[in-house]
């Protein structure tokens, strides 16, 4: 029956109706909720509670739903006091947009929407006005890149994000209003409750429950944790620590550049003035360089590891802890896991369940001492695991250690993403 909600904004504009997912039929719309906590919520459908008509209602476009095969985004509309589910049809060819096209990642979301032949009907690059007019090949064919405005997104079906957190806070709802699905690669929205963070070799079932925007992992987080999850589900991990040894392409295009320069500049004895990273790069490495927070001693990056896991996994008690550093390699993140589960567990039985395991590659041949590494882990889509070993500083059998390498801008970024769209069409 009808009920009142404040829609609110969260800019902080409290209490004021919000047309964000506005539409025809004088509809009223839904959009983000502050319930007092802080933490802005998207509010939609599986937030409130249903009348039996409502029910009744959604029942019957879920059916049309499985009987169409067609895609709904899941809006919610009020109408004359009564709920119900507004249809968003996925086309067979959607209309894509990429933001951030000429980034690190938006290079590589290219290559992948080629590479995997990710059906479409139009592609559109959108960057900042630096780029606005520069022409990329896609396909065989130049595009043309436009520069991102509130008006990008009109007719866009699919909208993949990696320009920022920034530009993903204020465009991913305007995109979304335009009736666009955000997979977005930022940390904009992914500890948003509402908001789906995929993996999809862990947790492919979370995509269908968006609202709008489905959040990719961190890098790290998911080079980390996609061969933990196959180890997670046969005997439960209760404890990982992870050290990473991460590249510049995490850091952007201009960090993969000021690597190169720096270097050149070091092999030539040439003074080097950093711009972009801050700290010398070249034949160093430094603790990652995001915020330090006072209270804990840990960094963002390192945080985000533990709290993403959580939520990728839905297990809030797995202890982890990680410390994150920079390393002067161009585009592939490596880590180091200890990893502790709750029976013990053999380096055989590790690689048995590996071996079978989605997007995930074993490299640990012992006798040649070849292991993983980031020239191997670049440029392609799996996580290579090596090192395969038993800790032998937990006596109970119960730990082992692990040495991963994967792509940040492939399976760490722009192959995950990608991914996560396929399952939209
Ligand atoms: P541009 O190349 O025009 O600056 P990276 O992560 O490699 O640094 O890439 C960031 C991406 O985000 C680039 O494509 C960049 O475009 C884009 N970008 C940065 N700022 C903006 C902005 N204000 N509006 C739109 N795109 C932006």
């Amino acid at each position: 029956m009808g009920r009142k909600i404040a829609f609110v904004r969260t800019d902080g504009c409290r209490k004021r109706r919000k047309s964000m997912w506005g539409n025809g039929f004088g509809a009223k719309k839904c959009g983000w909720m502050e319930d007092g906590s802080g933490v802005p919520r998207l509010l939609g459908v599986r937030s409130l509670k249903c009348s039996a008509f409502e029910m009744l209602v959604k029942q019957r476009l879920n059916l049309v739903k499985s009987r169409f095969a067609v895609v709904f985004c899941g809006l919610f509309v009020e109408i004359g006091g009564l709920s119900f589910v507004k249809v968003h049809a996925m086309p067979r060819l959607p209309v894509v947009a990429v933001v951030g096209a000429t980034g690190a990642v938006g290079v590589e979301f290219l290559a992948c929407l080629e590479q995997r032949k990710f059906p479409m009907k139009e592609l559109r690059l959108l960057a900042s006005a630096r780029s606005k007019g520069k022409k990329v090949t896609f396909k065989g064919a130049a595009l043309t890149v436009e520069e991102l405005t509130e008006g990008s997104f009109k007719g866009v079906d699919i909208a993949l994000f990696s320009a920022g957190a920034g530009i993903s806070r204020k465009f991913a709802p305007i995109a979304v209003q335009a009736g666009a699905v955000v997979v977005d690669n930022s940390s904009a929205f992914r500890m948003v409750e509402d908001v789906p963070l995929v993996i999809p070799e862990v947790n492919p079932e979370a995509i269908k429950l968006h609202k709008g925007i489905i959040a990719n992992p961190n890098c790290s987080t998911i080079i980390a944790i996609t061969p933990l999850w196959p180890i997670h589900k046969v005997n439960r991990i209760v404890r990982f620590i992870a050290a990473t040894y991460q590249a510049a392409s995490g850091a952007g295009a201009a960090a993969m550049e000021e690597l190169r320069e720096s270097t050149r500049a070091y092999l030539e004895g040439r003074e080097y003035k950093n711009t972009v990273l801050p700290h010398p790069y070249a034949f160093n490495l430094f603790s990652h360089n995001s915020k330090i927070d006072p209270a804990t001693g840990y960094n963002e990056e390192e945080t985000k590891m533990v709290k993403e896991t959580w939520k990728i996994f839905g297990d809030k008690g797995m202890r982890i802890s990680a410390t994150c550093v920079r390393v002067p390699v161009l585009r592939a993140h490596s880590e180091a896991l200890n990893v502790e589960c709750a029976r013990p567990i053999t380096p055989a039985e590790v690689r048995a369940i590996l071996a079978k395991a989605p997007g995930v590659r074993i490299v640990d041949d012992v006798e040649k001492n070849y292991m993983p590494m980031p020239k191997d882990a670049s440029g392609q889509g799996d996580i290579l695991c090596g090192r395969i070993r038993t800790d032998v500083s937990d006596p109970s059998g119960k730990s082992f250690c692990m040495f991963v390498a994967g792509d940040q801008l492939l399976k760490g970024a722009a192959l995950n993403a990608v991914q996560i769209a396929e399952y939209l069409v």
